[in-house]
């Protein structure tokens, strides 16, 4: 197994073992790519949302925020192409049975040749050293110029297969690239199918088509439908924007690699509403602005990066996503759509009422155009916990090196934010004192009070989840009212007044310091 694949792996056996993340059902061998939060999973997840929201509303006085129904008139879906459109390209091995998205099958294929220029790479590195310059190397190995050729080639022809939705012609490219199954090594396959991704379901007691309802496959078009409630209630002006967070499903053909593609998700998605014309602008402004928040967790930069869209969705004229490299390579992370005015025409037309904002600086009324940024919370969860989760080599109590598994999340958003630890648990003018001390402190943050094993076992099981701060109540305490505060990450730890505390605590946990970082970076 790679050192990559073993890496996610202790990643995903860590989050069951400390209560972020179980497999949904568990008890009846649980149910595929749907997952359930555990208590520090809930906590951190929240605090994901808190980030997202503080950013969208709280820091921008034009950005209010929506919650609508999952179930909508399935005429929504409709209007929004995704009953037509809302498709995936899949394949069956016919050795294995075994189900694939046939464009994931070329894009790995695409993945196998670019391994190969990178080992090339990395190679030429440690020959040539400090002098090597990857770029150059890169266009002028002719090796490596040819390689590059054909993946752009193949994800071309792949890209205008699936805009013509050509699925003879995918099926021809996986045979002429002798795509193999990666499980049995067959490349006996069937013809490409086109798959609707949104689940139905049925309405009590109404007759005919419209009984059929769907869940929703993302959050956007409740808030494309309330658009002229929200606008007119908030006496918004354009430009303005809804945000959302909630709940979407798809019935996702191949769902693996944990939350990353789930069938049941969370979204978190704003939908800005302009001016005709003024597109491109906010465009550059918000995937500026997405990128900075990512950043603002202080994500070594190295991690993230923009990937243009070869293949548009339906309804856009730009986009353009923000992806992450998780232990599996770098993969979509938010999406940021310039969606046009496609979707309120839509519901426009289908639904027969006006849709339109009365402008006044024109005195004149348009359909609003719609620029969208739309992350997927889970993969957020996903990205925080594989870029925080360390093995580090630490000194003990007794001054010898030890391994510990810290958790280096961004202090705001761990799901405790201080341990109360008194030093015995036999010693009831310790624990009381520690009791005093938790009751005080919880007022202000999630706090944690464990008094079960040694004091080092209890360091261990915070660095695991991640809390910022440890506060040991010792004899001194009882005579001078101080307790040892310890930095999860410096371990250092300092002797300080107990009345101190919430402020050391707050100072580091505020959401607000997120933001300060946002700001220094240019
Ligand atoms: N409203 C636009 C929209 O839904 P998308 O690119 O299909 O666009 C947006 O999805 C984000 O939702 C993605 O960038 C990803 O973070 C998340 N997402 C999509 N499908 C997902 C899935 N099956 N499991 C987890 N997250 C998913």
């Amino acid at each position: 197994m790679s050192q990559q694949s073993e890496s996610f792996k202790k990643l995903v056996s860590h989050c069951k073992e400390y209560g972020f993340i179980y497999q949904s059902s568990e008890v009846y061998d649980g149910l595929a790519a749907v997952y359930d939060y555990g208590p520090n999973g809930v906590e951190l997840k929240n605090n994901i949302k808190s980030y997202w929201w503080t950013a969208m509303t709280q820091m921008h006085e034009n950005i209010v925020g929506i919650d609508s129904a999952i179930f909508m008139h399935p005429k929504v879906w409709k209007a929004s192409g995704h009953v037509d459109a809302f498709n995936d390209p899949m394949v069956d091995n016919k050795q294995s049975n075994k189900r694939y998205r046939a464009d994931q099958l070329i894009e790995g294929y695409c993945e196998k040749i670019e391994a190969k220029s990178k080992k090339d790479v990395a190679k030429a590195k440690k020959k040539f050293g400090d002098d090597f310059d990857e770029e150059q190397f890169r266009t002028t190995n002719q090796r490596i110029i040819d390689r590059t050729a054909k993946q752009a080639d193949i994800l071309g022809r792949m890209n205008n297969h699936l805009r013509d939705q050509d699925m003879e012609a995918l099926k021809a490219l996986i045979e002429e690239l002798e795509i193999a199954d990666p499980e049995s090594g067959s490349k006996e396959w069937t013809d490409v199918r086109q798959f609707n991704l949104m689940f139905s379901t049925q309405l009590g007691n109404i007759a005919g088509g419209e009984s059929k309802l769907y869940l929703r496959p993302e959050t956007a078009q409740g808030i494309f439908v309330n658009f002229l409630n929200v606008q007119k209630t908030s006496r918004q002006k354009i430009p303005f924007g809804i945000a959302q967070i909630g709940k979407a499903f798809r019935n996702e053909i191949v769902a693996r690699q944990f939350i990353f593609r789930m069938r049941e998700f969370e979204q978190m998605e704003m939908q800005f509403f302009i001016k005709p014309g003024t597109q491109k602008e906010w465009f550059d402004y918000w995937k500026k602005a997405r990128l900075d928040w990512h950043k603002g967790l202080g994500t070594d930069a190295s991690k993230l990066r923009y990937h243009d869209h070869d293949n548009l969705a339906h309804y856009a004229d730009a986009a353009v996503d923000i992806e992450f490299e998780f232990p599996f390579g770098f993969r979509e992370l938010e999406g940021i759509h310039s969606r046009t005015d496609f979707d309120l025409k839509a519901h426009q037309e289908l639904s027969g009422r006006k849709i339109q904002y009365f402008d006044p600086e024109i005195n004149d009324s348009y359909v609003p155009y719609v620029l969208e940024t739309s992350i997927g919370l889970d993969r957020m969860f996903l990205a925080i916990v594989s870029n925080a989760l360390q093995e580090e080599t630490v000194p003990d109590a007794e001054g010898k090196n030890s391994t510990r598994i810290v958790m280096k999340l961004p202090a705001p958003l761990a799901p405790v934010k201080c341990a109360i630890l008194p030093l015995l648990k036999n010693k009831e003018e310790l624990t009381s004192k520690a009791r005093e001390v938790f009751d005080k402190l919880k007022l202000h943050f999630n706090c944690q009070y464990d008094e079960k094993d040694a004091i080092g076992r209890r360091y261990r099981r915070q660095d695991a989840v991640g809390t910022p701060y440890c506060v040991t109540i010792d004899f001194d305490s009882l005579e001078d009212n101080t307790v040892t505060i310890r930095d999860r990450d410096t371990l250092k730890q300092d002797r300080v007044s107990i009345d101190e505390v919430a402020a050391i605590v707050n100072d580091k946990v505020a959401m607000k310091s997120l933001f300060s970082i946002k700001e220094t970076i240019s």
